[in-house]
Protein backbone atom coordinates (compact mmCIF):
# COMPACT_ATOMS: atom_id res chain seq x y z
CA UNK A 1 0.00 0.00 0.00
CA UNK A 2 1.35 3.27 -1.05
CA UNK A 3 2.20 5.75 1.15
CA UNK A 4 -0.47 8.07 -0.22
CA UNK A 5 -3.11 5.96 0.26
CA UNK A 6 -2.17 5.97 3.37
CA UNK A 7 -2.50 9.36 3.97
CA UNK A 8 -6.32 8.67 3.06
CA UNK A 9 -6.56 5.95 5.16
CA UNK A 10 -5.60 7.94 7.87
CA UNK A 11 -8.04 10.49 7.64
CA UNK A 12 -10.84 8.00 8.08
CA UNK A 13 -9.37 7.15 11.34
CA UNK A 14 -9.57 10.67 12.60
CA UNK A 15 -13.18 11.35 10.75
CA UNK A 16 -14.51 8.37 12.91
CA UNK A 17 -12.89 9.79 15.99
CA UNK A 18 -13.96 13.21 15.29
CA UNK A 19 -17.71 12.24 14.49
CA UNK A 20 -17.76 10.14 17.28
CA UNK A 21 -17.04 12.42 20.33
CA UNK A 22 -18.53 15.82 18.46
CA UNK A 23 -21.67 14.25 19.76
CA UNK A 24 -20.64 15.31 23.25
CA UNK A 25 -20.08 18.44 22.36
CA UNK A 26 -21.29 21.06 25.04
CA UNK A 27 -22.19 17.63 27.32
CA UNK A 28 -19.69 18.79 30.16
CA UNK A 29 -18.04 15.87 30.70
CA UNK A 30 -14.26 16.04 29.25
CA UNK A 31 -13.72 12.47 30.11
CA UNK A 32 -16.69 11.06 28.24
CA UNK A 33 -16.21 12.88 25.19
CA UNK A 34 -12.39 11.40 25.46
CA UNK A 35 -13.90 8.12 25.60
CA UNK A 36 -16.18 8.27 22.65
CA UNK A 37 -13.15 9.78 20.44
CA UNK A 38 -10.78 6.70 21.76
CA UNK A 39 -13.66 4.06 20.77
CA UNK A 40 -14.31 5.03 17.64
CA UNK A 41 -10.87 5.41 16.85
CA UNK A 42 -9.50 2.78 18.09
CA UNK A 43 -11.84 0.21 16.11
CA UNK A 44 -11.19 2.68 12.81
CA UNK A 45 -7.56 1.58 13.08
CA UNK A 46 -8.26 -1.98 12.18
CA UNK A 47 -9.47 -1.82 8.93
CA UNK A 48 -5.95 0.43 8.26
CA UNK A 49 -3.29 -1.54 6.22
CA UNK A 50 -0.32 -0.86 8.68
CA UNK A 51 1.68 -2.45 11.06
CA UNK A 52 1.51 -0.01 13.73
CA UNK A 53 2.80 0.68 17.31
CA UNK A 54 1.33 3.87 19.52
CA UNK A 55 4.53 5.58 21.02
CA UNK A 56 2.28 8.77 21.95
CA UNK A 57 -0.94 7.48 22.67
CA UNK A 58 -3.41 8.10 26.30
CA UNK A 59 -0.83 6.95 28.48
CA UNK A 60 1.01 3.94 29.52
CA UNK A 61 -0.94 0.67 29.31
CA UNK A 62 -2.01 0.16 32.95
CA UNK A 63 -3.86 3.73 33.12
CA UNK A 64 -5.11 3.30 29.03
CA UNK A 65 -7.27 0.35 28.36
CA UNK A 66 -6.99 1.70 25.06
CA UNK A 67 -4.35 3.35 22.49
CA UNK A 68 -1.36 3.16 25.00
CA UNK A 69 1.91 3.23 24.64
CA UNK A 70 3.48 0.52 22.94
CA UNK A 71 -0.23 -0.94 21.23
CA UNK A 72 -0.35 -2.97 18.07
CA UNK A 73 -2.89 -0.81 15.66
CA UNK A 74 -3.87 -1.64 12.26
CA UNK A 75 -4.46 -5.08 9.98
CA UNK A 76 -0.67 -5.88 11.21
CA UNK A 77 -0.75 -8.16 8.08
CA UNK A 78 2.27 -9.62 6.69
CA UNK A 79 3.72 -7.30 4.39
CA UNK A 80 1.79 -4.25 6.16
CA UNK A 81 4.38 -1.60 6.62
CA UNK A 82 5.61 -1.21 10.13
CA UNK A 83 4.47 2.64 11.28
CA UNK A 84 5.29 4.41 14.62
CA UNK A 85 1.96 6.66 15.50
CA UNK A 86 1.60 9.40 17.67
CA UNK A 87 -2.04 10.24 18.19
CA UNK A 88 -4.77 12.56 19.98
CA UNK A 89 -8.13 11.06 19.72
CA UNK A 90 -9.70 14.58 21.12
CA UNK A 91 -7.08 17.24 21.13
CA UNK A 92 -8.76 19.35 23.51
CA UNK A 93 -11.32 17.34 25.75
CA UNK A 94 -12.59 20.58 27.43
CA UNK A 95 -12.63 22.17 24.44
CA UNK A 96 -15.47 19.86 22.98
CA UNK A 97 -17.04 18.82 26.41
CA UNK A 98 -17.61 23.03 27.00
CA UNK A 99 -18.66 23.65 22.93
CA UNK A 100 -15.48 26.05 22.44
CA UNK A 101 -13.56 26.29 19.47
CA UNK A 102 -10.61 24.50 18.27
CA UNK A 103 -11.24 20.65 19.45
CA UNK A 104 -9.38 18.12 16.73
CA UNK A 105 -8.58 14.69 16.47
CA UNK A 106 -5.40 13.90 15.57
CA UNK A 107 -2.80 11.56 14.06
CA UNK A 108 0.71 11.44 12.94
CA UNK A 109 2.08 8.37 11.15
CA UNK A 110 6.19 7.75 10.07
CA UNK A 111 8.71 4.83 9.91
CA UNK A 112 9.87 3.28 13.11
CA UNK A 113 12.02 5.62 15.69
CA UNK A 114 10.56 9.02 14.03
CA UNK A 115 8.98 10.35 17.00
CA UNK A 116 10.40 11.22 19.82
CA UNK A 117 9.40 9.36 23.01
CA UNK A 118 8.18 11.93 24.87
CA UNK A 119 7.13 11.57 28.62
CA UNK A 120 3.87 12.55 29.20
CA UNK A 121 4.79 16.35 31.39
CA UNK A 122 5.04 19.29 30.66
CA UNK A 123 6.85 21.11 27.79
CA UNK A 124 8.19 24.88 26.86
CA UNK A 125 7.48 25.40 23.65
CA UNK A 126 7.58 28.01 20.69
CA UNK A 127 6.17 27.74 17.25
CA UNK A 128 6.15 29.79 13.71
CA UNK A 129 5.16 29.44 10.10
CA UNK A 130 8.21 29.59 7.28
CA UNK A 131 9.30 33.10 7.96
CA UNK A 132 10.39 31.99 11.81
CA UNK A 133 12.72 28.85 10.01
CA UNK A 134 16.30 30.25 11.09
CA UNK A 135 14.91 33.14 13.57
CA UNK A 136 12.42 32.11 15.85
CA UNK A 137 15.07 30.55 19.36
CA UNK A 138 13.69 29.02 22.12
CA UNK A 139 16.57 30.07 24.20
CA UNK A 140 15.84 33.79 23.43
CA UNK A 141 13.63 36.19 24.95
CA UNK A 142 10.02 36.52 23.66
CA UNK A 143 10.79 40.07 23.06
CA UNK A 144 13.92 39.18 20.84
CA UNK A 145 11.52 36.37 19.24
CA UNK A 146 9.16 38.83 18.35
CA UNK A 147 11.36 41.59 16.78
CA UNK A 148 13.24 38.82 14.77
CA UNK A 149 10.08 37.78 13.56
CA UNK A 150 8.37 41.05 12.85
CA UNK A 151 11.96 42.12 10.83
CA UNK A 152 11.50 38.50 8.98
CA UNK A 153 7.99 39.35 8.16
CA UNK A 154 8.66 42.62 6.97
CA UNK A 155 6.07 43.90 9.63
CA UNK A 156 6.12 45.65 13.11
CA UNK A 157 6.19 43.78 16.36
CA UNK A 158 2.71 45.64 16.89
CA UNK A 159 1.41 43.51 13.54
CA UNK A 160 2.37 39.94 14.81
CA UNK A 161 -0.18 38.03 16.88
CA UNK A 162 1.39 35.65 19.64
CA UNK A 163 -1.06 32.85 21.00
CA UNK A 164 -0.71 31.31 24.67
CA UNK A 165 -2.42 29.28 27.28
CA UNK A 166 -4.30 30.86 29.41
CA UNK A 167 -2.96 29.70 32.68
CA UNK A 168 -1.23 31.37 35.58
CA UNK A 169 2.04 29.84 35.15
CA UNK A 170 1.99 32.20 31.61
CA UNK A 171 0.98 35.17 33.55
CA UNK A 172 5.01 36.75 32.77
CA UNK A 173 5.44 35.71 29.60
CA UNK A 174 1.77 37.21 28.70
CA UNK A 175 3.13 40.51 30.46
CA UNK A 176 6.40 40.43 28.28
CA UNK A 177 4.43 40.17 25.41
CA UNK A 178 1.67 43.00 26.17
CA UNK A 179 5.13 45.30 26.63
CA UNK A 180 6.35 44.51 23.02
CA UNK A 181 3.17 45.74 21.66
CA UNK A 182 2.42 42.59 19.87
CA UNK A 183 -1.50 41.20 20.30
CA UNK A 184 -2.10 38.64 22.05
CA UNK A 185 -4.71 35.05 21.63
CA UNK A 186 -5.55 33.52 24.62
CA UNK A 187 -6.84 29.96 24.48
CA UNK A 188 -8.20 28.06 26.81
CA UNK A 189 -6.65 24.91 25.52
CA UNK A 190 -5.57 23.37 22.36
CA UNK A 191 -2.20 24.17 21.30
CA UNK A 192 -1.53 21.75 18.70
CA UNK A 193 -4.13 23.87 17.13
CA UNK A 194 -2.47 27.11 17.66
CA UNK A 195 0.86 25.33 16.63
CA UNK A 196 -0.46 24.36 13.32
CA UNK A 197 -2.44 28.06 12.93
CA UNK A 198 0.92 29.64 12.53
CA UNK A 199 1.66 27.96 9.43
CA UNK A 200 -1.96 29.33 8.62
CA UNK A 201 -2.37 32.50 6.69
CA UNK A 202 -6.21 33.02 7.33
CA UNK A 203 -5.77 32.32 11.23
CA UNK A 204 -4.07 35.57 11.84
CA UNK A 205 -2.06 33.94 14.06
CA UNK A 206 1.89 34.50 13.54
CA UNK A 207 3.59 32.62 16.78
CA UNK A 208 2.99 30.32 19.56
CA UNK A 209 4.79 30.87 23.01
CA UNK A 210 4.12 29.11 26.15
CA UNK A 211 4.16 25.63 28.23
CA UNK A 212 1.85 23.25 27.13
CA UNK A 213 2.00 19.03 26.72
CA UNK A 214 5.38 17.43 25.57
CA UNK A 215 3.05 14.71 23.83
CA UNK A 216 1.08 17.99 21.75
CA UNK A 217 4.86 19.00 20.88
CA UNK A 218 5.36 16.23 19.04
CA UNK A 219 2.24 16.00 17.51
CA UNK A 220 2.72 19.70 16.46
CA UNK A 221 6.26 18.96 15.10
CA UNK A 222 4.65 16.33 12.95
CA UNK A 223 2.33 18.91 11.58
CA UNK A 224 4.62 21.59 11.02
CA UNK A 225 7.13 19.39 9.57
CA UNK A 226 4.67 18.68 6.80
CA UNK A 227 4.15 22.56 6.62
CA UNK A 228 7.93 24.35 6.70
CA UNK A 229 6.78 25.81 9.87
CA UNK A 230 9.58 25.40 12.93
CA UNK A 231 9.14 24.03 16.94
CA UNK A 232 11.14 24.05 19.31
CA UNK A 233 10.89 22.70 22.54
CA UNK A 234 12.35 21.87 26.01
CA UNK A 235 10.69 19.35 29.10
CA UNK A 236 9.67 21.40 32.26
CA UNK A 237 10.22 19.75 35.13
CA UNK A 238 8.27 20.54 38.01
CA UNK A 239 9.38 17.92 40.56
CA UNK A 240 11.69 14.60 40.39
CA UNK A 241 9.16 12.69 39.61
CA UNK A 242 8.80 14.36 36.34
CA UNK A 243 12.36 13.75 36.18
CA UNK A 244 12.25 10.11 36.89
CA UNK A 245 9.57 9.84 34.11
CA UNK A 246 11.38 11.57 31.40
CA UNK A 247 14.57 9.08 32.17
CA UNK A 248 12.43 6.18 32.19
CA UNK A 249 10.92 7.13 28.69
CA UNK A 250 13.88 8.56 27.01
CA UNK A 251 16.40 6.53 28.46
CA UNK A 252 18.83 6.46 30.89
CA UNK A 253 21.44 8.41 28.67
CA UNK A 254 19.18 11.11 27.42
CA UNK A 255 19.90 14.49 28.12
CA UNK A 256 16.62 15.64 28.98
CA UNK A 257 17.37 19.45 29.56
CA UNK A 258 18.29 19.45 26.19
CA UNK A 259 16.37 21.96 23.91
CA UNK A 260 14.87 19.92 21.38
CA UNK A 261 14.69 20.79 17.69
CA UNK A 262 11.50 19.79 15.05
CA UNK A 263 13.79 16.98 14.05
CA UNK A 264 14.84 15.81 17.99
CA UNK A 265 10.72 15.72 17.96
CA UNK A 266 9.41 14.05 14.69
CA UNK A 267 11.47 13.76 11.62
CA UNK A 268 11.28 11.35 8.43
CA UNK A 269 8.58 10.61 6.50
CA UNK A 270 5.26 12.09 8.34
CA UNK A 271 1.95 11.73 7.56
CA UNK A 272 -0.61 13.46 9.06
CA UNK A 273 -4.17 13.61 9.65
CA UNK A 274 -6.27 15.99 11.82
CA UNK A 275 -10.37 16.13 11.30
CA UNK A 276 -12.14 19.45 13.44
CA UNK A 277 -14.02 18.48 16.22
CA UNK A 278 -15.58 21.55 17.32
CA UNK A 279 -15.04 24.78 14.70
CA UNK A 280 -12.02 26.96 14.99
CA UNK A 281 -10.32 29.36 13.12
CA UNK A 282 -8.78 26.57 11.14
CA UNK A 283 -11.03 23.41 11.10
CA UNK A 284 -15.00 23.41 10.76
CA UNK A 285 -16.34 21.39 13.29
CA UNK A 286 -18.77 18.44 12.64
CA UNK A 287 -21.89 19.35 11.79
CA UNK A 288 -25.02 16.86 12.01
CA UNK A 289 -27.91 16.97 9.30
CA UNK A 290 -30.53 14.21 9.23
CA UNK A 291 -28.79 10.88 7.99
CA UNK A 292 -25.42 12.36 7.96
CA UNK A 293 -22.77 14.62 9.02
CA UNK A 294 -20.26 16.86 7.53
CA UNK A 295 -16.50 16.91 8.63
CA UNK A 296 -13.24 19.16 7.84
CA UNK A 297 -9.73 17.69 7.72
CA UNK A 298 -6.01 18.71 7.03
CA UNK A 299 -4.13 15.99 5.24
CA UNK A 300 -0.74 16.51 5.00
CA UNK A 301 2.55 14.82 3.96
CA UNK A 302 6.58 15.63 4.90
CA UNK A 303 7.92 14.19 1.60
CA UNK A 304 5.64 16.11 -1.18
CA UNK A 305 4.71 19.23 1.51
CA UNK A 306 1.07 18.78 0.11
CA UNK A 307 -1.79 20.28 2.55
CA UNK A 308 -4.98 18.91 1.36
CA UNK A 309 -8.11 20.61 3.12
CA UNK A 310 -10.81 17.74 2.53
CA UNK A 311 -14.29 18.17 3.21
CA UNK A 312 -16.19 14.96 3.85
CA UNK A 313 -20.08 13.82 3.67
CA UNK A 314 -20.49 10.98 5.93
CA UNK A 315 -24.37 8.93 4.68
CA UNK A 316 -25.35 7.42 7.69
CA UNK A 317 -27.63 5.15 6.26
CA UNK A 318 -24.29 3.28 4.96
CA UNK A 319 -22.42 3.79 8.09
CA UNK A 320 -24.83 2.94 10.61
CA UNK A 321 -22.09 2.85 13.75
CA UNK A 322 -22.43 6.71 13.08
CA UNK A 323 -26.44 6.85 13.49
CA UNK A 324 -27.80 8.25 16.93
CA UNK A 325 -28.81 4.63 17.86
CA UNK A 326 -24.96 3.65 17.56
CA UNK A 327 -24.11 6.38 19.62
CA UNK A 328 -26.84 5.87 21.95
CA UNK A 329 -25.50 2.21 22.60
CA UNK A 330 -22.42 2.73 22.62
CA UNK A 331 -23.23 5.50 25.46
CA UNK A 332 -24.65 2.77 27.84
CA UNK A 333 -21.84 0.39 27.03
CA UNK A 334 -19.40 3.41 28.52
CA UNK A 335 -22.01 3.96 31.41
CA UNK A 336 -21.90 0.02 32.09
P1 LIG B 1 -6.33 17.48 26.56
O1 LIG B 1 -6.91 17.25 25.23
O2 LIG B 1 -5.57 16.30 27.06
O3 LIG B 1 -7.37 17.98 27.51
O4 LIG B 1 -5.20 18.62 26.38
C1 LIG B 1 -5.56 19.94 26.11
C2 LIG B 1 -4.37 20.85 26.32
O5 LIG B 1 -4.82 22.20 26.31
C3 LIG B 1 -3.24 20.70 25.31
O6 LIG B 1 -3.52 21.28 24.07
C4 LIG B 1 -2.11 21.36 26.02
O7 LIG B 1 -0.84 20.98 25.52
C5 LIG B 1 -2.32 20.90 27.46
O8 LIG B 1 -3.72 20.59 27.57
C6 LIG B 1 -1.97 21.92 28.49
O9 LIG B 1 -2.03 21.31 29.75
P2 LIG B 1 -2.73 21.97 31.03
O10 LIG B 1 -4.22 21.99 30.75
O11 LIG B 1 -2.38 21.07 32.16
O12 LIG B 1 -2.20 23.35 31.17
Amino acid sequence: MQERNLALELVRVTEAASIACARSMGQGDPEYSDQLAVNAMRAAFDAMHIDGTVVIGEGERDEAPMLFIGERVGRCADGDPKMDIALDPLEGTSICAYGRPGALSVIAMAPEGCFLNAPDIYMNKIAAGPDGVGVIDITKTPTDNLRNLADAKGANIEDLTAVVLERPRHDELIREIRGTGARIRLIGDGDVDAAISTCREETGIDILFGIGGAPEGVLAAAALQCMDGEVQGQLVFNDSADRERAYEVMGEDADIEAVLSMEDLAHGDILFAATGVTAGAMLEGVRFAAGGATTESLVMRSKSGTVRTIKATHNFERKPHYTLDGYHEKMERIDA
